[in-house]
């Protein structure tokens, strides 16, 4: 999407085969176009989580709970994955991908608005992964911020935007989408980095 297709196409072709719940997922994601962050950027979470020690991560739009499934497995069996999706369909099927792999005991399930379900949450994230509807993520990093600790990273996906972000149109996405990225590089609370892997993440660490 944003790397030349070759070398997208070889980035994907040295990472090893996921196991099969995730396999099948990411078949169903190509089947149905479910937006899922996909294997190169599920195992950038892992690592960045697993670098960051996090132990409670808060997950702003989750789908089918692909990108659930990483952070799960990177905060290990004291860790806490909170799931959010507004669609019931999403969560059920969510849930049993979570049974399948044991994970259900590390990840609550809120199936509704993303940004009440963590006004609803008490309590400080490690990480914040935000991928809802994009001309949210103004409000979500307002709200998300300080509900960080100290040093916690605000993480979102789809930040260059299959690149409209150089030619932007009038959308509400593409404008929330650029009102984010001056919002995380202005802030002088947060160190923010764009990696242009896929279509883009912004990784923020709250200073
Ligand atoms: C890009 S998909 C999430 C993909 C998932 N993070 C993954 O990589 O596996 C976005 C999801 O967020 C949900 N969504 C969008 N805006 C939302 C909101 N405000 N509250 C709850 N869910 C929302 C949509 O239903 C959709 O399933």
């Amino acid at each position: 999407m944003i790397i030349e297709p070759k070398v997208e196409e070889y980035l994907y072709g040295l990472l090893p085969p996921r196991n099969a719940v995730l396999a099948e997922m990411e078949a169903q994601a190509r089947q149905r176009n479910i937006p899922i962050v996909g294997p190169a950027v599920g195992r950038f979470f892992s690592l960045l989580a697993r670098i960051h020690g996090a132990r409670r991560v808060f997950e702003l739009g989750s789908a089918i709970g692909y990108s659930t499934i990483w952070w799960a497995e990177a905060v290990g069996p004291e860790g806490e994955v909170f799931y959010t999706d507004s669609s019931e369909a999403n969560a059920q099927e969510a849930a049993g991908y979570f049974r399948r792999l044991g994970l259900e005991h590390r990840i609550q399930q809120r199936q509704q608005d993303a940004l009440a379900a963590l006004r609803e949450t008490p309590g400080e994230f490690d990480i914040i992964f935000c991928d809802i509807s994009k001309h949210e993520y103004p409000a979500a990093l307002e709200l998300g911020l300080p509900r960080l600790r100290a040093g916690g990273l605000f993480v979102a996906d789809n930040v260059l935007w299959s690149g409209k972000v150089a030619a932007p149109d009038a959308s509400a996405d593409t404008q929330g989408i650029l009102a984010f990225n001056r919002a995380i590089y202005a802030d002088p609370g947060l160190l923010a980095a764009i990696v242009p892997l896929r279509d883009g993440l912004a990784i923020c660490r709250k200073r």
